[in-house]
This record gives structure tokens, sequence and C-alpha cells, in this order.
């Protein structure tokens, strides 16, 4: 086209676009690796709650279901996700659930109300489905016990249906179900949000949480000492999780602490200032495990089982956008929402938070997966993935094996809030650099300098691999009828520099692979 046709107002406009083009700069050192990234930081929560479970994953009637009733396109889009790890079967619903009511012939099994998010649970996704589920996903299953309205001794028979190999009652029951190999569950929580006030349940006074966790400790221990325990801690009262690593920490392998992002309003920058402001409470958890023993010296054998042998990690085993501000979520507790591409960023900026944090973490659990508060959305027809589904997939597809130091210097776009957040990794084999860098500048490309200090020599000539996701808007959504909110781009050059120089879209993440 020639120059006089191109109309005047785009000119303008492009000139002004490049007027505000922003600077920054990164700086990575490949010699210092500050922690190893655990996989678990990539897991997933399902939940008895609406239809994450019946009518998400699970349609025993729906002609999209297998013979297990398994949902065959939401199983294929949970498969893409990768999930490491898949937490059930609560939350909330835990303080009700009885596991015995989900075993057995479906015909037989108990049909209750679900007394803490309504509607009517018939219980035919218990224990085996779920199992079924995690090792067609490849996840690893965990499992949280009732400790609100159930009893020490049910939840060490769950331990012994799930675990147990020896000619014993629960473990006999497990094979007369069908299956003979145990389960082999090694992760259980004990309780969640036992503080919470409002919820059924008797331990809101944290010295009742630990004299009752002992006695689930113990009998669950008895029946299999190898299982790895998460006991719960409150990101939102230091003297509660204090308490609960002076007094449970010999045999707390995780402490619990949820974190949701809950923006007061429906603006992007509430958004990103709630999930920057969750590094607080997380750091101030750090500090409670810096003061925990690494090593238990001195456990009474004769609890007949071991201690925890390794140093006590976190485990963010609910997290996630509680974006009731914009009043338009649908379904249990209004739980079902569109997440739009901002949610995205905002998941990609909490991801980032994680890996950051990696010394610390030993597990995180997206909280949920299919319609509640979900990246995967379904109706009797079909499924879609939400715009959130992007960074959870590129995280588990892309980000390395161990952390490294890496600085970022750059314009802000509110007092306090950066506009780039990055992490940057190593790869398992050493041979490549990542970086996953969230542009929270909504309007302005940045154009922004990388350097790589202490390259390896196996680097000296390298490709750098840039992969951007940017939204059709900051609104943008998917839907049942289209998927195309994001957009995904590829570009590969040769560099044989340490430094490179990197265009990010305002409002994208990019992932930058030097190989
Ligand atoms: O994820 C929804 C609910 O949020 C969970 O049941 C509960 O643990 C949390 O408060």
């Amino acid at each position: 086209m020639k120059l006089s046709l191109i109309p005047v107002f785009l000119l303008i406009t492009f000139s002004a676009f490049c007027q505000h083009t922003e600077q920054a700069s990164i700086k990575v050192d490949a010699r210092q690796k500050i922690a190893e990234i655990n996989p678990f930081q990539y897991g997933q929560f399902i939940e008895h709650l609406g239809r994450a479970v019946n009518g998400g994953i699970y349609d025993e009637h729906s002609k999209l279901s297998d013979k297990d009733g398994f949902r065959k396109d939401v199983l294929e889009k949970v498969k893409e996700l990768r999930t490491p790890l898949l937490r059930y079967p609560g939350g909330t619903f835990t303080k009700i659930y009885h596991w015995e009511d989900g075993i057995g012939p479906k015909a037989l099994r108990k049909k209750r109300k679900n007394l803490i998010w309504g509607g009517l649970e018939d219980n035919h996704f218990g224990t085996a489905e779920f199992v079924t589920y995690c090792r067609k996903i490849g996840a690893e299953p965990f499992l949280v016990v009732n400790m609100a309205t159930g009893t020490p001794e049910e939840a060490a028979n769950w331990v012994e249906y799930c675990n147990g190999t020896g000619d014993t009652y629960y473990a006999n029951l497990r094979r007369a179900d069908g299956f003979d190999a145990p389960f082999n569950v090694k992760y259980w929580g004990i309780g969640n949000e036992e503080y919470a006030e409002t919820d059924a349940g008797r331990h809101q006074d944290v010295n009742q949480y630990i004299k009752d966790t002992w006695q689930f400790v113990k009998l669950m221990k008895l029946q299999d000492n190898s299982l790895k325990l998460i006991l719960v801690g409150n990101s939102e009262d230091m003297v509660w999780s204090t308490k609960v690593l002076e007094q449970l920490g010999p045999v707390c392998d995780l402490l619990s602490v949820h974190l949701y992002a809950i923006p007061p309003d429906t603006s992007f920058t509430s958004l990103i200032h709630s999930i920057d402001q969750l590094e607080k409470p997380l750091v101030q958890m750090e500090s409670l495990l810096d003061k925990t023993p690494a090593k238990v010296e001195h456990f009474n054998a004769w609890y007949r089982f071991p201690s925890r042998k390794e140093p006590v990690k976190l485990a963010v085993d609910e997290w996630g956008i509680w974006d009731i501000s914009s009043g338009k979520g649908k379904g249990a507790y209004q739980m079902e929402y569109q997440y739009n591409w901002s949610h995205a960023l905002g998941v990609a900026t909490f991801l980032n938070l994680f890996q950051r944090h990696s010394a610390s973490i030993g597990m995180a659990t997206w909280a949920q997966t299919v319609n509640v508060l979900a990246p995967i959305m379904t109706d009797a027809e079909g499924s879609y993935r939400q715009t959130v589904f992007t960074p959870l997939k590129a995280f588990r597809d892309y980000a390395g094996k161990y952390v490294l130091k890496a600085d970022v210097a750059g314009p802000d776009v509110a007092p306090g809030i950066k506009a780039l957040d990055i992490t940057s990794s190593l790869s398992e084999n050493g041979k490549q650099i990542i970086l996953t860098i969230v542009n929270r500048d909504t309007l302005h490309m940045i154009k922004t300098a990388v350097e790589i200090d202490h390259l390896p020599a196996a680097f000296g000539i390298a490709t750098l691999k840039q992969i951007s996701f940017t939204g059709e808007s900051l609104y943008a959504v998917n839907s049942f009828k289209q998927e195309n909110a994001v957009k995904k781009t590829e570009v590969i050059k040769k560099i044989n520099s340490n430094k490179m120089e990197v265009i990010l879209s305002p409002a994208s993440l990019t992932i930058l692979i030097l190989d």
C-alpha cells in the first residue's frame, strides 16, 4: 500500500502508540539456583460442590460420558492441563463427608443432602472413582479426611481401605469392590479450614484442633506410617499457625494455607493488587517454617510410627481468584464464573509468586477444576476452556526445574504495582533457561533488555523462543460458542550473546526459552 493511502488516523494512532513504548530490564543469574520447583505446585482441586464433580467431570447420564460415567470431553481437557496432583473431596464439604457412603455397588450407595453446598449427593463418585480418575489423568491422589463430624477411627479405616495390603476388613472390602491392588494414597489432609467459625465443625479453637489432630495422626499413621500429612494452617492467623507448628511440628509434613484473591472491584489494578498482597502472608508463614526445626530429634518411640523426615513445607491447597465483584457468578453460591483475560494474567501472576517461593511451597492446588471457580466449563452439550486455562497449562508445559535469581527494573502501573512480574528457571538438564513474564501494563508495549549472567559455555550459540499469549481485549472471554479469546504467537531467533531484547505486548504473558 502506498503511504499516502494509509488513513491518517491510523498513522496518528500508531505513532502515539510507539511513543508510549516503555522500557525495562531483566537480569538473570544462571549460576544462582534459588530453589527446586516441586511439580506439585501445579496441582488441582475438585470438591462435591455444585457442578464440579456431578455434571462436571462425572455424569452417568450424559451422552458425552464413557461407560464409567466420566465425561470424555472434560477428561481430555483435564489431561491437557497435565496436573500432577488432585485434591478431593473438599473443601468445606469434607466436614459432612463419610467416605463409606461412596464405595461399593452404586445402587446401594447412600443418597444424602449436601448440607454444605446444597443439592443432593448420590455418592456415585467416591473413592474408587476418584482414584481411577487420578490414574487416567496421571495425577497423584490427595484425600482430605472429615475431622469435623467424622472420627479418627473412620479416617484410619479409610487409610486401610485405600492402602491396606493385609487380610483385614477394610482392605478386603476394597478387594470385594473390585480393586485388588492398593490405591497407595500418600497425601492426606487432616481437616479443612478448621478455624472457620461459620462452618459445621468443632475445631474453631486451635487447642482443640491440635488435641484432636493428634488422635487422627496416631490412628492414621498406625495404619500406614508412610503417609504424608497436611495439617491446617491459617494465613490470616499467625497464632493458629504458630501453635500448630509448635505442637504438631514432628508429624506435620505440610502446613495448609488457602490464598484466594478477592478483589473489591472489577478493575484490573484491584485484581493485581489483591494477588500481589498475598505475598505478605506467604512470607509470614515462611518465617514460621524457619523457626520450626528442620529435623525432628527425640521422637518418642512409643508412638510406634516415625516422625516427619523432611523440613515442613507449605501446601497452598486452595488458591485462585474469587471475583465476587462482578456479581455475575452463577450456580451454587455464584461460584460459576466466566473468567476473562485479565483473570488469566492474574493466574500467571499467582504462578510466578509460587515459583519465587518454591523453597517453601511443597504443593499448590488451584481451586477448582470444572465449573466451580474453574478453567473448564460444561453444559449438557459440551465443554470449553476458560481464559485461565492458558496460564495453568503454560506453566506446566514450560517452567523449568530450578528457580534462578532474577531481577527486574521497569515502570509501575500504579503505586507499588510493577508492570512486569517475572520468574526465571533452569530446566532439569541444565540446557534451557526459561523466563515467565507477565506484562501487567495494559496500555503499553515494553521494550525489555534481558541479560543472562554466568551463562554456561554450552549456550555459546543458542536460540531464543518467545511464546506470547495475549487477549483479544482485557475483558475477552471464551464461551461454548467460541474459544478464541486468547492469541498465541511464537517467534524463534538465533542469538550469540548473553544480552537480548524482547518486546512485550501490553497485557500479555510471555514465555522466553533460551535453548
Ligand atoms: O473452593 C471453595 C471453598 O472455598 C472450599 O470448600 C473451602 O475450603 C474454601 O473456603
